[in-house]
């Protein structure tokens, strides 16, 4: 059988980073239009390095929590059984020990050439005028995240593992941005089981077969203990 497993900012909170629509959260903070669009950063790239420099600070601080060693966990006793697709640009489920993670919304710890297309690790806060490595144009690096209006990246593969799933399962996520919002329609739509774990029912929590409600340091370790002891709805993993 195949999980697909799809993470949002709720499984880091109790890493210390912050969520985005929780009270609070990064977008009841910043003007999201500013700070993650492509027009936003043409129009003031200093604005938006430091918006993101504040969060590779905050996340070279942070350390996985228990639902992100849990969720390592299950990626090594289940391999490529396991999809784990994660909205989050942080590094925290590599760091829990998971060894192959679906970043579709990007990496924090990542930065690209707008020029080039070179992608390369970069922990510096600030960096709308620092040279590319790889050509050597200054002015053109930008995050290696993907902003409103962006393809998210890597859907060919989820789209994949979604069609081959027994069962598909969202972890703190609120559901409210797409196409990762719309996974749990395809999954409906191929009558797999479904489940959402979650601090409390998110927008689109009708829509899941099954429920558990709670901090994900808590929830997410008696999941994975289950599907690792028992498998999962009774289904062979
Ligand atoms: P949201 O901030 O929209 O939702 C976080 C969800 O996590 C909410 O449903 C919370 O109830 C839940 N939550 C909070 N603390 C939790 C905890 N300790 N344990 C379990 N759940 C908890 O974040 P996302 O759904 O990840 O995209 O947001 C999706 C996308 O919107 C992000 O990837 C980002 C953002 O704009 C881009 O920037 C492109």
């Amino acid at each position: 059988m195949q999980i697909v497993v799809l993470t949002g900012a709720g499984v880091s909170a109790e890493s210390g980073l912050g969520t985005f629509r929780d009270q609070e959260g990064l977008w009841t903070r910043y003007d999201l239009n500013v700070v993650a669009t492509p027009e936003g950063f043409a129009s003031n790239p200093e604005q938006v390095w430091e918006f993101y420099g504040a969060r590779r600070r905050n996340l070279l601080d942070a350390k996985p929590n228990a639902a992100h060693f849990a969720l390592g966990r299950l990626q090594r006793a289940l391999g490529a059984r396991l999809t784990l697709v994660t909205q989050n640009i942080d590094d925290l489920h590599e760091q829990g020990g998971a060894t192959d993670v679906v970043h579709m919304h990007g990496e924090l710890l990542q930065s690209l050439c707008a020029a080039c297309d070179h992608r390369f690790p970069d922990r510096e806060s600030f960096g709308p005028d620092r040279a590319c490595p790889a050509c050597g144009q200054s002015g053109c690096l930008r995050p290696d995240v993907v902003w409103f209006g962006e393809m998210p990246y890597q859907l060919d593969r989820i789209y994949s593992a979604l069609d081959k799933a027994s069962l598909f399962v969202a972890i703190g996520t609120s559901g409210a941005v797409y196409p990762a919002a719309g996974f749990v329609q395809m999954a409906m739509a191929q009558g797999i089981e479904t489940m959402e774990l979650n601090l409390e029912p998110s927008d689109n929590a009708r829509l899941f077969k099954q429920r558990r409600y709670g901090p994900a340091s808590e929830v997410i370790p008696v999941w994975v203990e289950e599907v690792l002891r028992t498998g999962a709805f009774g289904l062979d993993v």
